[in-house]
């Protein structure tokens, strides 16, 4: 359109919001842990799949429909985790909210978010889940999963790869601080810390909304304090897939955090297939989903012929909200999601069933 300057695929998106975004803000969005081996890695090794599409298939009825925890979806992807939108845009989290009830999005919710959890339950319609850490103390994620469910939250993710925050230079050298009047305001009346004012990483700034001592018992405590279906995320190993399933999720996230806690761990593209597999074994119903480069339709057909059962996006929400708010979030996830329709078409896939397995083998 003529008078629509938003761009139409999400490399477009990723320049443009490097131009807008503050040095801080970019380098906190952007960057990776350590050399930013895995960030780079979580990139290439989709784009190492070959896709072998079937031919002379009818795709004119098709559709990306599916199904997430009991609620129906125009398509398999969610909004990841990630915390302070307002770093990109004043409308923060509000703005990504909206996009996504406009789209039909599910949201997760980061608890670093810089917008109040049941602000953004009431911005969308769209399934809402809470992403979870558990600090040093529990009472803090307790509070905080009794909003979840009074807001309507459908869901919990808990992130279990971050111990310790991962080692991130960009971030460090741009003297990563929250900004005068933006905060983790989700943790801040239940734990006052030290935040506005101290300077250099995550680590430091965010240090005390994780712990090193989380183990199985703590997943064991929340999935008996919720109601809320659980998922753990940060996965790549199938014996840790199948112990979330026997401590009483519901499935588990395929993630590395984007780069930027382990750096060396497996590209999220490569570490799928064999928790896939394993929790298929397990529990054919549960869910397992990834997160990690996944940049086009063509990576989130791969996820699924992989065995996911929808995939989350990070990065180019917060490049989608940088270039112009609701609007940007809300033209990368439709990007996404047509680029999704037509790489089906293409590979002779008339609905998400028919993704299966044997396009990445020949
Ligand atoms: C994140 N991620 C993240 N994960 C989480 O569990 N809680 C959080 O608060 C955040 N915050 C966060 C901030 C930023 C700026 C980024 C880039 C990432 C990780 C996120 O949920 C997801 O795993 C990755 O972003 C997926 O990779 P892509 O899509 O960004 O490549
Ligand atoms: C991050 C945290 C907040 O990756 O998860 O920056």
């Amino acid at each position: 359109m003529v008078n629509d300057p938003l761009p139409d695929h999400l490399a477009a998106f990723e320049t443009e919001a490097a131009g807008r975004l503050d040095a801080m803000a970019l380098a906190y969005y952007a960057g990776g842990s350590g050399n930013e081996h895995t960030l780079r890695r979580n990139l290439q090794a989709w784009s190492e799949l070959d896709v072998w599409h079937r031919v002379l298939v009818d795709v004119g009825g098709r559709s990306t429909a599916t199904t997430l925890l009991g609620v129906d979806l125009p398509a398999p992807v969610l909004v990841a985790p990630t915390a302070l939108h307002r770093l990109a845009h004043p409308d923060g989290e509000l703005a990504t909210a909206r996009a996504c009830s406009a789209t039909g999005t599910p949201m997760v919710v980061s608890s670093l978010s810089s917008t109040l959890l049941e602000d953004i339950c009431a911005a969308t319609r769209s399934p809402v889940l809470l992403q979870l850490y558990i600090g040093e103390r529990r009472s803090v994620a307790e509070a905080l999963v009794e909003r979840a469910e009074a807001a309507g939250c459908v869901g919990i993710q808990l992130t279990v790869d971050t111990p310790v925050w991962g080692d991130r230079h960009r971030e460090a050298s741009t003297g990563f601080h929250l900004p005068d009047g933006i905060d983790v305001v989700n943790l801040r009346a239940h734990a006052p810390q030290p935040g506005p004012g101290a300077t250099g990483g995550i680590g430091e700034v965010l240090g005390w909304t994780v712990s090193p001592s989380i183990t199985w018992d703590d997943l064991r405590w929340l999935c008996g304090l919720t109601r809320l279906p659980v998922m753990i995320k940060g996965v790549c190993r199938p014996d840790d897939a199948r112990r979330a399933l026997d401590a009483g999720t519901v499935g588990v996230v395929v993630s590395n955090h984007g780069g930027r806690q382990l750096d060396g761990a497996p590209a999220t593209a490569v570490a799928l297939g064999p928790v896939a597999r394993a929790v298929a074994a397990a529990d054919p119903a549960a869910t397992v989903l990834v997160d990690g480069g996944i940049r086009t339709g063509t990576d989130v057909l791969r996820a699924l012929a992989l065995g996911a059962t929808a995939v989350q996006i990070g990065r180019p929400v917060l490049w989608g909200l940088a270039v112009a708010g609701q609007d940007g979030v809300q033209r990368v996830l439709e990007v996404l999601a047509d680029d999704l329709d037509r790489s089906m078409a293409l590979a002779g896939c008339a609905s998400l069933d028919d993704i299966t397995a044997d396009l990445l083998q020949g």
